[in-house]
């Protein structure tokens, strides 16, 4: 039984995928297997406390609060999530929720908060849940964790556990589901243990596109059926990579990916570019950089301008420097964002 009222609070980072999902089924299931680092310091942190309510109303009854104020555009959002999940969490509907939530990293900096959000909001919900079945295992807590943040946003599935998580079925994995993430089970070279990922905030307003629209645009796309075959050969490839430390074709395969999400964009009916001048100039510049001096940094982009620069923790002093000496001056008011690969989600 739960008591008549008590606080949780998580904190979920956000992830960043090197194998993209981009295109999606009913029920947000995705339509091809993806891949990603987690994150650590961009998190969002969400307490979710819960009181008895007197009547079994129909709706479902809370507050929310975004870094201290009262939100209410955010509030569809989390009722549609609401809705979603209500059929695997029976408590729902017996409990006024106060949630109140933040970010680490500004809103208004064009990174996506839906995978940390999702993902924090989705483990206060399980913790409740642990409440009433205590016995419940930690590995099944994860997946269900993953499973209900995934119906908040796709890729928030991929933001429970850390380092390295992989969503969606795939041959090579047969531990792989459609319907959580999970820690990439297979073998992972030291290499890749500790990446820095720099986000260079090239241009922070709201895109012109959400990913919502985009991977609908995935739909009767002239070429998903060969973009979903390399999503799979592409995580097939990885396989070996991660193994070997083989820093050479992660690059290959990484960067392809990003640029391959973007040229899903641009031909797809109707088409749009979410680049940005300084997002080619910084490519342009990372390119030149890898090729003069043999250093093993490289890009991959998200669904934004932004651009995540990626490199091994034995090149951090060159990677940095290069950073801030060529792409500093592209980032909007020179703002970016230091982070790293990280362990998932914590209970604070
Ligand atoms: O989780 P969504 O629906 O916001 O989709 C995210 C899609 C990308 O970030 C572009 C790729 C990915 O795999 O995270």
């Amino acid at each position: 039984v739960l008591p008549a009222e008590a606080k949780v609070t998580w904190k979920a980072p956000s992830n960043i995928a090197l194998v993209k999902y981009w295109g999606k089924h009913p029920n947000q299931i995705p339509a091809n297997p993806s891949i990603s680092f987690t994150l650590d310091a961009c998190s969002t942190t969400t307490s979710v406390s819960f009181t008895k309510r007197d009547s079994k109303d129909t709706d479902f009854s809370f507050d929310l609060t975004f870094e201290g104020k009262s939100k209410e555009d955010f509030k569809p959002k989390v009722n549609t999530f609401l809705n979603r999940i209500d059929r695997y969490l029976p408590f729902l509907k017996e409990y006024h929720f106060n949630i109140e939530t933040s970010n680490s990293f500004p809103h208004s900096s064009g990174i996506a908060s839906s995978a940390s959000s999702m993902a924090a909001l989705a483990l206060c919900f399980m913790d409740i849940e642990r409440q009433l079945n205590p016995k419940m295992s930690n590995d099944f807590f994860n997946m269900k964790a993953s499973f209900l943040a995934r119906l908040g946003s796709g890729s928030a599935c991929r933001s429970i556990e850390g380092d390295l998580v992989t969503w969606g079925e795939h041959g090579g994995l047969t531990e792989s589901s459609n319907l959580y993430g999970i820690k990439y089970p297979l073998e992972v070279h030291p290499i890749f243990k500790k990446y820095h990922d720099t986000i260079m905030l090239v241009h922070k307003g709201q895109k012109q596109v959400s990913s919502t629209v985009g991977h609908n645009l995935m739909k009767g796309h002239p070429y998903a059926k060969q973009r979903f075959q390399q999503a799979h050969q592409n995580l097939d490839r990885l396989r070996s990579i991660l193994a070997q430390g083989d820093v050479e074709d992660f690059i290959e395969v990484v960067e392809s990916e990003a640029l391959t999400l973007h040229a899903m964009m641009m031909t797809s009916t109707p088409y749009f570019i979410l680049m940005k001048p300084d997002t080619l100039e910084i490519i342009n510049k990372i390119w030149h950089f890898r090729k003069e001096t043999k250093t093993p940094i490289c890009f991959t982009l998200d669904a934004g301008a932004n651009v995540h620069v990626l490199y091994p923790e034995s090149v951090k002093e060159k990677g940095n420097q290069f950073i801030q000496d060529e792409l500093v001056a592209h980032c909007e008011k020179g703002h970016y964002i230091c982070d790293r690969i990280g362990n998932g989600a914590r209970k604070l």
